[in-house]
C-alpha cells in the first residue's frame, strides 16, 4: 500500500528568522501525526535552518528546483549533491518555473534524472492552464509533461518518483478542482499512462499528489479517493492552523 504524501511548497516566502517562527508552531502538531510523509519546501536559505530543526523527527525535508548537473560555471544555481546533504525530495517542473522561467518539459526531465542519480526523490509537477482546460486538451498536456518528465527512468526507478496534478488554474486561485476532477486526472489518465507504461504493479508504486488551493476545508474530499495519495500544499503551507489538519486528513 502507498504510504500518504504531503508536502507544503513555501515558494519565495519565509527568510530563515520567519522559518523558524513557523516551524516553532507546525512542529508540535506534526510530529504525533503517523501513517503520512511529511516533507517541508522552504526556499533555499531557509533549507538549513529547518533540516536542523527537524532533525530526529520524521519529517523530510525538499528543495523547490535544482540544476540537473552537479556542479559546474552556472551562476545562481544549485546543484543536486548540495541539496543532498540537506534534503531528500526537491520540486521539479512546478508550474511557476515553467510559466515564469521558461522550464522546458526536456530540462524537466534533465532535472528528473538528475535528482534520482543524486538519491533525491523528485516531486514531478504537471498540469494544464486554463485555455487548455476549456479547449479539451488536459489529457494532452498531462500525458505530454508526464510522458517527457519520465522520459528514460525506468521501471525499478519509477517507484522513487512522486507525481503532483497541479491544475495552473487551481494554483493560489482559490479555485479548487473538484475532488471528483481531480481524481477523473489522477486515475483515470495519469495512473492509466503509468500502468500502461510500467506495468500494473510499477504504476500502483508510484504516489501522486493532487495540488492547487488545498486547504483545511477541502483537504479531505480529496484524500476520500484511493487514487489521490495526498497534496502539494501552498499557500495553506504556510499557516500551521491549515497544514497540520490537512496532513491529519492525509493519514491512512
Ligand atoms: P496553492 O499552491 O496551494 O497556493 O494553490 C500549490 C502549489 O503551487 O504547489
Amino acid at each position: 500500500m502507498r504510504r500518504s504524501f504531503v508536502a507544503g511548497n513555501w515558494k519565495m516566502y519565509k527568510t530563515a528568522a520567519e522559518a523558524r517562527l513557523l516551524l516553532s508552531e507546525l512542529l508540535p502538531g506534526l510530529v504525533s501525526i503517523k501513517g503520512v510523509e511529511i516533507v517541508l519546501c522552504p526556499p533555499f536559505t531557509s533549507i538549513l535552518p529547518v533540516a536542523s530543526l527537524v532533525e530526529g523527527t520524521e519529517i523530510g525535508v525538499g528543495a523547490q528546483n535544482m540544476h540537473w548537473e552537479a556542479s559546474g560555471a552556472f551562476t545562481g544555481e544549485v546543484a543536486p549533491p548540495m541539496l543532498a546533504e540537506f534534503c531528500k525530495y526537491v520540486i521539479l517542473g512546478h508550474s511557476e518555473r515553467r510559466g515564469y522561467f521558461g522550464e522546458t518539459d526536456e530540462n524537466v526531465n534533465r532535472k528528473v534524472k538528475s535528482a534520482l542519480a543524486h538519491g533525491l526523490v523528485p516531486i514531478l509537477c504537471v498540469g494544464e492552464t486554463l485555455t487548455e482546460n476549456e479547449a479539451g486538451v488536459t489529457r494532452d498536456v498531462v500525458i505530454r509533461q508526464t510522458q517527457a518528465g519520465l522520459s528514460g527512468v525506468d521501471t525499478r526507478a519509477i517507484a522513487s518518483v512522486v507525481i503532483a496534478y497541479e491544475p495552473v488554474w487551481a494554483i493560489g486561485t482559490g479555485r479548487a478542482a473538484t475532488a471528483e476532477g481531480a481524481n477523473a486526472v489522477i486515475a483515470g489518465m495519469i495512473r492509466a499512462w503509468l500502468a500502461s507504461t510500467y506495468g500494473d504493479e510499477a504504476a500502483q508504486s508510484v504516489r501522486i499528489l493532487y495540488g492547487g488551493s488545498v486547504k483545511a476545508s477541502n483537504a479531505g474530499e480529496f484524500f476520500q479517493y484511493p487514487d489521490i495519495d495526498g497534496a502539494l500544499v501552498g499557500g495553506a503551507s504556510l499557516k500551521a492552523t491549515e497544514f497540520i489538519p490537512i496532513v491529519k486528513a492525509a493519514a491512512r
